[in-house]
């Protein structure tokens, strides 16, 4: 299965009920495994959370910690593109060569690599003595 095909199926699992946004996300890892997320709202809604997070949850709980490429999908009729803190978090995990592929209800695609997404990331260096 493509990577968006798997985005676009675990949309369909989104619990969505206060945005009615529905997004899924896609990520292949190191592996070659394919991990899913959708988005899970609350109805306190900070607690809410995105599918990337969920997605990269599930490639951390099966013992992957490297990602190569990323599909985000959702229901609205543009692109949609990953939010500020899903970026920080994909970027984590990947280079910023990383292809992520943004898509929509229609058959729309925008590709961006991750370090166009978030230029001058924060990452672990920043932490150095
Ligand atoms: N959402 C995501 O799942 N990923 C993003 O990168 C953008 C936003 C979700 C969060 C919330 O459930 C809904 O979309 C509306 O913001």
């Amino acid at each position: 299965m493509s990577l968006r095909d798997a985005a676009r199926a675990v949309m369909e699992n989104a619990y969505a009920p206060y945005s009615r946004f529905k997004v899924g996300a896609a990520i292949r890892a190191a592996s070659g495994a394919v991990y899913r997320g959708c988005n899970v709202e609350n109805a306190a809604y900070p607690e809410g959370t995105c599918a990337e997070a969920g997605a990269i949850a599930a490639m951390v709980a099966a013992g992957e910690t490297r990602l190569t490429e990323v599909y985000v999908t959702a229901t609205g009729p543009d692109p949609v593109t990953p939010c500020g803190g899903c970026r920080q978090k994909l970027a984590e995990f990947g280079t910023s060569d990383v292809v992520v592929t943004m898509g929509c209800a229609g058959t729309d695609e925008l590709r961006m690599t991750l370090g166009e997404l978030l230029p001058g990331a924060f990452a672990s260096q920043h932490m150095r003595d």
